[in-house]
């Protein structure tokens, strides 16, 4: 078991200790890696010690406001499936599927349609066991298996769908300045975490073209776990055929910005404080995951907004009969809609982004 010098072993320690205790004997670290130890180090990560999620957790996800939301993703994976032939055998995957909302009310509706049901192979992508016990007792009944990379697939295409997933991936940051761009880093001030930065330059030739001749002081945010992990998928959809649906906060052309958040008990938060116990994310750049899926050979829709899409797909109109079905809860209905498509409310700040076999039209981007 490792021990510090004052003899304490490393898992006696909290993680704000743990962390400390590495940048005064180690030096400052970078964004990535504080975002890393925090959301997912091994037993006193946020995603692996405690539930993050719902009215009692941190914040509230889509699927966990409405079942209309799964339920129109559910129609738009059946419509992908009958593009493709309705293949026998077919790998549905999500990736970081929380609790299990939104798959099971895809499901709900998707094994509706005549030999979906059969021709599934469910599969999940999941770091938090809190979350994995949650996923099981919903999901079961299908028989989902959890993978640990993305090495192979069954035969057969793969269908992909990711809400929230991608701005849970840590960023490194980096800051434009005369000599270059230095990346932002981690270390402690009077004993207390503060911001700095690296004093080692990164010249501008090496940067993305779409910052080039950026402002003094601006910053970048490159997140190289999400483009690895798209360009491993994108692969297996370039080999195996399919799509990939993402929903999440972004934008869609890289661009300069501080993006990095915090939230606590569904308010914004110091990224700084209470390591462990506060939800860190930053807006996706949609713009550089694509770039990574047309390199694979994909074809990429434009971006929508949530509410573009669901609209699309028809949101109205289900929220309309779901009100008719169940009069009693129309109110109930009618705020989740909003909630979902409202400008003000995530309707525009969220984006939808596809990926997917060239030929294949998905539903609910412009045309
Ligand atoms: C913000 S939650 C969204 C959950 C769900 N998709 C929803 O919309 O309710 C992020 C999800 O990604 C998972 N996750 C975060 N980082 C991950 C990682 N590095 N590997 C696998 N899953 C991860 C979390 O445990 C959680 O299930």
């Amino acid at each position: 078991m490792t021990q510090n010098t004052t003899g304490k072993t490393l898992d006696s320690l909290n993680l704000e200790q743990q962390i400390d205790l590495q940048i005064s004997t180690s030096g400052p670290i970078s964004v990535a890696t504080y975002m890393g130890l925090c959301l997912t180090h091994p037993s006193k990560g946020y995603y692996r010690a405690a539930e993050p999620l719902g009215a009692k957790g941190d914040f509230v996800t889509a699927p966990e406001i409405s079942q209309m939301f799964g339920e129109l993703i559910g129609f738009w994976l059946v419509n992908l499936w009958q593009q493709m032939d309705e293949p026998k055998s077919f790998t549905l995957l999500e990736l970081g599927p929380g609790r299990g909302t939104l798959m099971a009310d895809i499901l709900r509706v998707a094994c509706r349609a005549p030999g979906f049901r059969d021709a599934l192979k469910l599969r999940l992508f999941e770091t938090s066991p809190v979350l994995m016990a949650e996923q099981k007792a919903k999901l079961d009944v299908y028989d989902p298996k959890w993978l640990q990379n993305f090495e192979s697939f069954d035969e057969g295409p793969l269908l992909i769908v990711a809400n929230e997933f991608f701005d849970a991936l840590p960023i490194r940051q980096f800051v434009c300045k005369p000599d270059g761009w230095h990346e932002r880093q981690i270390g402690l001030k009077d004993g207390k975490r503060a911001f700095g930065l690296s004093p080692t330059p990164i010249p501008p030739a090496s940067m993305p073209d779409a910052v080039a001749g950026a402002e003094m002081d601006s910053m970048l945010e490159v997140c190289f776990g999400g483009a690895e992990v798209m360009r491993q998928l994108a692969q297996a959809i370039a080999r195996q055929g399919g799509a990939l649906l993402a929903v999440d906060y972004g934008y869609g052309t890289t661009q300069t910005g501080d993006t990095l958040q915090g939230v606590r008990r569904h308010a914004f938060a110091d990224v700084l404080d209470t390591p462990g116990e506060t939800d860190i994310s930053a807006h996706v750049d949609f713009g550089a995951l694509g770039n990574v899926a047309r390199a694979a050979g994909l074809a990429t829709q434009p971006l929508a907004t949530q509410g573009e899409f669901l609209t699309r797909l028809g949101i109205g109109e289900r929220a309309a009969a779901l009100s008719g079905a169940n009069p009693g809860s129309a109110n109930d209905i009618r705020t989740a809609h909003d909630r979902l498509v409202n400008a003000d409310q995530m309707g525009t700040l969220f984006k939808v982004f596809c990926a997917h076999s060239p030929g294949l039209m998905p539903p609910g981007f412009a045309a």
